[in-house]
């Protein structure tokens, strides 16, 4: 049975917080799912700086550069497809090299391409509860588990 864990936050620094406490369990790729402005990026800063590859203010949205990766060697790599329209484009940014490496790999916009995300991924789900507050879903893989 896949174990999900809830979370609401009132703030974006109470998500980044979230995100912090939340590094030491995730591995792998973990796919951040939610409407625009849901949070995402913001969770993702707290999730970098958690597991001590940069502060949170050295991470920025990878929009336009697709992928963005923190330490040395690469800790996290955090990637946005919002901008890209087929599996085929996902494939050519080399996505898929990103899987087999000791690194976690956050996703913006992978549930998009469910052709190309490993079916063994951890799901963050992200909605809008208030103006500040946001419901935040964490779905892990059963095979982790
Ligand atoms: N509780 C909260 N958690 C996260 N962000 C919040 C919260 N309350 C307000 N915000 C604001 O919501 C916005 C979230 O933006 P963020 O870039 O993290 O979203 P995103 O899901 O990555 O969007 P996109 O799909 O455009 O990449 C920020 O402006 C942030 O300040
Ligand atoms: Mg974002």
């Amino acid at each position: 049975m896949n174990s999900v864990q809830r979370f609401e936050t009132h703030s974006d620094e109470e998500t980044r917080a979230l995100g912090r406490r939340l590094a030491a369990q995730l591995k792998g790729v973990v796919l951040l799912i939610g409407d625009l402005g849901a949070g995402k990026t913001t969770l993702a800063k707290g999730i970098v700086e958690g597991t001590g590859a940069a502060p949170a203010d050295e991470v920025s949205s990878p929009t336009f550069t697709l992928i963005h990766e923190y330490g040395n060697p690469v800790k996290v790599y955090h990637a946005d497809l919002y901008r890209l329209d087929t599996a085929e484009q996902v494939r050519r940014l080399g996505i898929e090299d990103l899987f087999d490496k000791p690194a976690l790999t956050l996703i913006e916009w992978g549930e998009r391409f469910p052709e190309v995300i490993p079916p063994i991924h951890t799901e963050i789900r992200l909605s809008h509860t208030a103006d500040d507050s946001r419901l935040i879903e964490l779905r892990e893989p059963t095979s982790q588990n």
